[in-house]
Formats: structure tokens, sequence, C-alpha cells
């Protein structure tokens, strides 16, 4: 520490050796006038003072943080990520900076339906939460982008006073269970983006089981199957058995495959994870991955397997440069992650086709799919039945009337069409049935 005078004749302060001194005591002389002519060391002298209490003032904040403050880094790679952000959405109703994420989704009947999702936007957000105040800071990367997702890399960080992590835990619990709260009686649905399994599009409203209409007892063995599976877990372990099981419907278009595997994951309280083995930009070592990675609880879904052999076989001929030095999917590499696909929860696969005939024998056998199930045109039976379900407070005669003149026009009916039809007579049963000659292809 040393001492200095203030004044016009100080050598001291002339020879720039306060500068260099850690704590300086300055003794300011009343005789100082401001018209002095070294009246520029005194500013010098402000700055330095500045300097020293600014310097002292970081130190004191870095002090504080380290010890009295508490902080929870959140990488937008995490699972609770985006939990958090509906969670900050929630809390943070004051903000006025937005960023905005646009749901898309269209529906088999053309009907497309969006909707737009406030988050607080990258920067620093203020909440007031347990009687404590906590800021929030999201930050986005510009130089960084996460090589899955093709999305910059986003982190958010909560900072409070104290030490108590608990705080930490009630907002991750909290988001949690909001998250979960919202896809409560819903399906979500899962796509491949990059190497990871993103949500797609709004959780779907369950969809019951008992209004997809199969042949009597196709749905019930299919559900029996399955819940006997993920309800025998050690049935498999003790026999050093993988614990998956991998299922196969076909059968021609628009008679319910994908319809009745949506239903099941509603009534199991799956998700679904949909994979399309065309996606030109799938190689076997990404599928091993996926597969490997699939979120718990839910059902892999392959649609349509034959397609994506086929056509993988011709694309290269049409057009060989098209999709040269992409990873590609080899009908082995699909065996082989098919094989893989085992972890201690259940694992169910299921794969459908409208050519059981074009895939290779290899690909369902017993191991790689369990249980084949046909799934056909409408019977007499599941005609009446559907034709019921529409019209509820129509006689049982009615519905059986509506399935003998529809397979007396025409043997080959699809749900699909049955459907369209019905929706054709919303609120008019007995036209459904004189009309019925004229049923859509
Ligand atoms: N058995 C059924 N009971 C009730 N509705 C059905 C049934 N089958 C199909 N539908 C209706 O028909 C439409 C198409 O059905 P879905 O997509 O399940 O057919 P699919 O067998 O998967 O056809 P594709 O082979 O072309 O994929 C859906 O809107 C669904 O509601
Ligand atoms: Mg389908």
């Amino acid at each position: 520490m040393r001492h200095f005078r203030l004044c016009c004749d100080t050598t001291a302060i002339d020879s720039d050796e306060w500068k260099t001194c850690d704590i300086m005591v300055l003794k300011i002389e009343s005789k100082t006038s401001p018209t002095c002519p070294h009246s520029w060391t005194r500013r010098s002298i402000d700055s330095a003072i500045l300097q020293q209490w600014w310097k002292g003032a970081q130190v004191g904040m870095v002090f504080f943080r380290r010890h009295y403050m508490i902080t929870l880094e959140v990488p937008s790679k995490d699972k609770s990520y985006h939990w958090l952000l509906s969670w900050i959405t929630k809390h943070a109703t004051r903000t006025q900076h937005l960023s905005v994420e646009t749901s898309y989704m269209a529906h088999e009947s053309g009907r497309v339906q969006t909707q737009f999702d406030f988050h607080p936007s990258p920067g620093n957000h203020i909440i007031w939460y347990g009687r404590k105040w906590i800021r929030v800071e999201r930050t986005r990367e510009k130089q960084m982008i996460d090589m899955h997702t093709g999305t910059p890399w986003e982190s958010v960080t909560f900072t409070a006073l104290g030490r108590d992590r608990k705080v930490f835990f009630n907002i991750l619990q909290e988001a949690r269970e909001l998250a979960l709260k919202q896809e409560e009686g819903r399906t979500v649905m899962y796509t491949a983006m990059g190497a990871e399994w993103r949500p797609f599009g709004f959780p779907r409203r369950r969809r019951p089981l008992s209004s997809v209409v199969l042949e009597a007892g196709v749905a019930e063995r299919i559900v029996d199957d399955v819940k006997e599976f993920i309800g025998n877990p050690k049935w498999y372990t003790d026999r050093g058995i993988p614990y998956r099981r991998g299922y196969l419907l076909y059968g021609p278009p628009g008679c319910g495959k994908s319809s009745f595997i949506t239903a099941l994951a509603g009534e199991l309280g799956y998700s679904i994870c949909l994979m399309s083995l065309s996606d030109r930009s799938l190689s076997d070592d990404r599928l091993n991955h996926l597969l490997s990675v699939a979120p718990q609880q839910s059902i892999i879904l392959l649609e349509d397997v034959d397609a994506a052999f086929v056509s993988r076989e011709l694309l290269p001929t049409e057009n060989p440069l098209a999709y040269q030095g992409m990873g590609r999917l080899t009908f082995s590499g699909l065996l082989n992650s098919l094989d893989g696909v085992a972890s201690s929860e259940a694992r169910i696969v299921f794969m459908t086709t409208n050519y059981i005939d074009r895939l290779d024998s290899a690909l369902i056998r017993p191991g790689r799919v369990d249980l084949k199930q046909y799934i056909g045109h409408c019977t007499h039976w599941q005609l009446s039945q559907m034709f019921r379900r529409f019209y509820p407070d129509q006689a049982i005669s009615e519905g059986q009337r509506f399935a003998t003149s529809a397979l007396a026009a025409r043997t080959e009916i699809s749900a699909a069409q049955v459907q369209g039809h019905f929706l054709l007579h919303k609120m008019d049963p007995a036209g459904s049935i004189q009309n019925v000659t004229q049923m859509k292809e």
C-alpha cells in the first residue's frame, strides 16, 4: 500500500509509479484547483481508481457466484431440454422476446393442422419461482451445429441465489410432469432425424382399439401376444433369448394395418418410432444405431418393407450418380440390425407390407418375425360391425343388410373404402345401404 498526495507539484504522480501499485491511498488537497495545468494527471488517477474498482468488483462477483449462487446447464442434447423450454414458456409469462416453433400435420383426410408454440428466445429471462428469482439464459451457438439434426447447438442455464440444488430438481420434475401431462392419453410419433428420434408433430389422440374393426379374433390374437410378451421379460432372460418380438401385418391397402398398430400403441401406452427403409440417407450403421437408441416403451414400425429393397435396386440403374457417396442400407445390414435389436425393455418391431411374396424369406423367419397376420378385405361380419359403429342407433339387422348388399356388389372391399362411403352418408344410414353399389374404388 502506498500513499500519494495529489497536488500540482507532486512528482510521484508525474512519475507513473502509482499506476503499478496495488492499493493506493490518495489524499486530495483542497488547494488543488480545476484550472491546474496538471489536471490531466487527476483524470488519469480517476480512471485508475475506476479500473481498480471495476477489477475488485469483478473479483467480488466471481467470488460471490462461486460461493453464493448455483447454476444448472442443460444442453439441447439432453432429453429434458424440450421439457424445460415448455416449462420456461409457462413461467416466463412476462418475457417479450419469443421464438416460435411451428408444428404441422397433414391428416389422412387432407386436413392440415398447424400449431404455433412460443418459447422464450435466446437471451436472458428472469423467473420468480419457489420464492426465488431465477435467471434463465438461453444461448444459441452461432458456430456450432448439431451434426445429427442440423440445428444450432443450444443450451439453457439456470442461475439461482443460494446453494440448495433442490430448486433445480423441482424445476426438472415439474417440467417432466408438464410434458407427460401433455402426452397423457396420446400417442407420440417419432421419426428418425440424423442419429436420433425426434417427436413428429403433435402427439395424436389415442385411437381406441375397437375403432379398428378387423376380422373376428384377429385383433385379440395380436394384442394378447404383445401383452404376454411385455409381461414376461424373465422368461426371455432365463432362457438367454433376446427380449424382442417381431410382427408382420400383410394384406391389401386400406384394410387397417397402420391404423391397428397405432391403436395398439395407444392401448399399451407406447409411442411409435416410424422408420422408412426407403430413406436414401439410411445406412447400415445408422439403422443399427437408431434401433438401439429408440425411446423406451415404443413400437418400431417399418412400413412397406418390400418397397425399400425393390426401389433400391432400381434407382442406381435409373440414375447411377444420384446417391453416390451416401450411405445406403443393404439387405444384410437390415437383417443384422433387426437381430441386434435387444434391450432390457421389451422391444417390439412391427412391419407392414402389401406384398408378402416379395419379401425375402430371411427377413420373415422366426426370430425376426414371430407372428404374421393377414389383414384382408372386409368380411360380412366386419362390414356389419363397421356399420353399427358408424350408426350406433341402427338395428343389428340393418348392419347385416348393408354387409350383404355391399358384398353382393363386389367381393373385395377395403375398410378404407367403407369409411369413405359412410362419410358421404354421415347422417343417412338408409342412403348408405341404398347407394352401396356406388361405393368408390
Ligand atoms: N379395419 C378397419 N377398421 C376401421 N377403419 C379402418 C380399417 N381399416 C382401415 N381403416 C381406415 O382406412 C384408412 C386407411 O387405413 P390404414 O392406413 O390403416 O390402411 P393400411 O392397411 O395401412 O393401408 P396401406 O397398406 O396402404 O398402408 C384409415 O383412415 C382407417 O381409419
Ligand atoms: Mg399402412
